[in-house]
């Protein structure tokens, strides 16, 4: 196919948001997967798919990544990204947040919003009436693990029945990768500190929804447990966004829950080694593993733009 090929669409019908993840059934992610490998292999395809359109982006967090590749991947599509820095203030402060929601959909086509509640960002959606995308809350990231999946699948050429150790903190990232891990039919085995498990809720509708797709979620305390065996290990920062005064009482906690090169031999000989980043070298990973061959940390982070780029279509189109 060449570049002048029509830009291919989506052709399953879904929620308006994409909040939580669990709003996308299994087809939709195979779905978002397909869109994703088309517009990272055909760019040029998508260049004018988001002409006339524009996007608040409202974050309360800092960001590298979420942050470029949306704005990036917005303007590669031939729309309009409009940052909103509330990195001092508040969603809600200012003005209610069903004030803010409602204002923003009078003028732009679609929300990106990276908040530190869950709860905020629902009450967002409720009152907007154009799509909202979380692009990370204190419960979720979508948009990541979703792009994990996707950069998995490109190095294994499937994520069914594939092991994934997650080894770290039970946040945001661990919920989600629960979430998109029930999707792909993953094998997702955590490994946290005592009182550092993910959300008994999550991980009891991830076991449910992973019961159609032949996946599992498994908990366990010891790191070398969950990682033996798995072909892709997975950790994430000890202290996230928000929680920097426990970083110190944190790094006591998470020691023992360092991905290191010890770590990483238990796992399967030819395991990848992910972060969503940025990553803490010399804390939840070394040095030696980040910059080891089996890191594939920066596709990780390029395929953010491809697969924000396909969730933008998928919600838009
Ligand atoms: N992984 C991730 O979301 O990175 P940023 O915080 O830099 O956006
Ligand atoms: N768990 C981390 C993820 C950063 C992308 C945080 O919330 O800070």
């Amino acid at each position: 196919m060449n570049s002048q090929a029509p830009a291919q669409s989506h052709t399953l019908n879904l929620s308006s948001d994409l909040l939580t993840g669990t709003e996308w059934s299994a087809a939709h992610v195979q779905e978002l997967f397909r869109l994703s490998a088309d517009v990272k292999a055909h760019p040029d395809r998508y260049k004018t798919a988001l002409a006339g359109r524009s996007f608040a982006m409202i974050f309360e967090k800092p960001s590298l990544r979420t942050r470029v590749t949306f704005e990036v991947g917005i303007a590669s599509m031939g729309g309009t990204a409009v940052y909103l820095d509330h990195a001092d203030t508040h969603l809600g402060d200012r003005e209610s947040v069903p004030d803010v929601a409602r204002c923003l959909s009078r003028w732009v086509h679609g929300i990106v919003a990276r908040v530190f509640s869950q709860e905020a960002l629902e009450v967002l959606a409720a009152y907007a009436s154009v799509p909202v995308i979380n692009a990370l809350s204190d419960v979720y990231h979508p948009c990541q693990t979703l792009c994990d999946f996707f950069t998995i699948k490109e190095k294994f050429g499937s994520a069914r029945g594939l092991k994934l150790a997650y080894v770290g903190d039970g946040n945001n990232v661990c919920h989600s990768l629960m979430v998109a891990g029930a999707r792909v039919g993953a094998h997702v085995r955590i490994a946290t500190p005592a009182g550092y498990e993910p959300d008994a809720n999550i991980v009891a509708a991830a076991r449910r929804d992973a019961a159609a797709t032949q996946g599992t979620i498994e908990l366990f305390r010891a790191p070398e447990e969950a990682v033996s065996g798995a072909q892709a290990v997975y950790t994430d920062v000890w202290a996230s966004m928000g929680q920097e005064s426990e970083a110190k009482a944190r790094a006591a906690i998470f020691a023992a829950y360092q991905v290191n090169a010890k770590l990483m031999s238990q796992a399967a000989p030819d395991a990848v080694f992910l972060h969503c980043l940025p990553a803490h070298r010399g804390s939840e990973v070394t040095d030696e593993v980040m910059e080891s061959p089996r890191s594939i940390v920066f596709d990780e982070a390029e395929n953010r733009l491809h697969v924000q780029k396909a969730i933008l279509l998928m919600l838009l189109s």
